[in-house]
């Protein structure tokens, strides 16, 4: 379904699993425009109409759980990361946890809002952000960049939205399928930064390390002073070399 104007796709696609009537896995929800996106650290998305992918999409994990939560990330990243590889190549990252990079730019980013029941992921919302053919950004979009900045020329926004779906199904069916170590290590090899020394800043201290892993539960693993440290999403931020 695409709408023309939404507060936010999450929100929209959480309000009609709220109401009774049962919202198939795979439904994807689309938006020309959203004047409340909303994106990682309670911070707004902002993107211009039209130009830009914004969408939700729903799953029906109840084969992960939540203690491993973060494969679904992991397959996701991996779908968005596939789909918008054959355009832009070997410059494409994942940035720990979810963001999509070029070199060190940031094309786009997810939030993943899973609903937790019964000890099981009962809904999971997953709401990508892609920045496609907007031609600029102000100052306080900080590193965002977008396709056709890289690239010089429009993409059909339904053509890459259908490529995210088709390759981000492939890797949910390997992680339903149980082959959930493809998964880590697909992703793993894709990280912005991996087993490069760059600049971090943890606890407000300044420090040159370097990114070894992701654990299990999706912590960043960095190598700092000779030894390796985990980070959740709160504890560790990436400074610009
Ligand atoms: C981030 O990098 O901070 C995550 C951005 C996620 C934005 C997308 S746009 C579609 C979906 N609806 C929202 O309100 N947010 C996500």
């Amino acid at each position: 379904m695409t709408l023309k104007e939404v507060d936010s796709t999450n929100t929209f696609l959480k309000n009609i699993l709220s109401n009774s009537k049962p919202v198939p896995e795979g439904t994807v929800i689309m938006a020309e425009s959203q004047y409340a996106g909303r994106g990682q650290h309670q911070n707004t998305w902002h993107a211009q109409p039209g130009k830009n992918l914004t969408f939700s999409l729903l799953l029906k994990p109840h084969f992960i759980s939540p203690t491993q939560q973060f494969d679904l990330t992991r397959a996701v990243s991996l779908g968005v990361y596939d789909a918008l590889h054959p355009l832009l190549g070997g410059g494409l990252k994942i940035k720990w946890p979810n963001d999509i990079y070029f070199g060190s730019r940031k094309l786009g980013g997810m939030l993943i809002e899973n609903m937790i029941q019964g000890g099981q992921i009962k809904n999971a919302i997953i709401g990508i952000g892609l920045n496609i053919n907007q031609d600029n950004y102000p100052e306080s979009a900080g590193s965002a960049i977008s396709v056709k900045q890289i690239l010089q020329r429009d993409y059909d926004l339904k053509d890459i939205l259908s490529e995210i779906c088709s390759h981000l199904e492939g890797w949910y069916l390997k992680l339903k399928a149980g082959k959930t170590d493809i998964v880590r290590s697909t992703y793993l090899s894709r990280l912005y930064r991996l087993n490069e020394a760059s600049e971090y800043r943890s606890n407000g201290e300044t420090f040159t390390g370097t990114i070894k892993n992701v654990v299990e539960n999706g912590l960043l693993v960095v190598e700092r002073n000779g030894t390796e440290e985990q980070y959740n999403l709160k504890e560790i931020e990436f400074l610009n070399k």
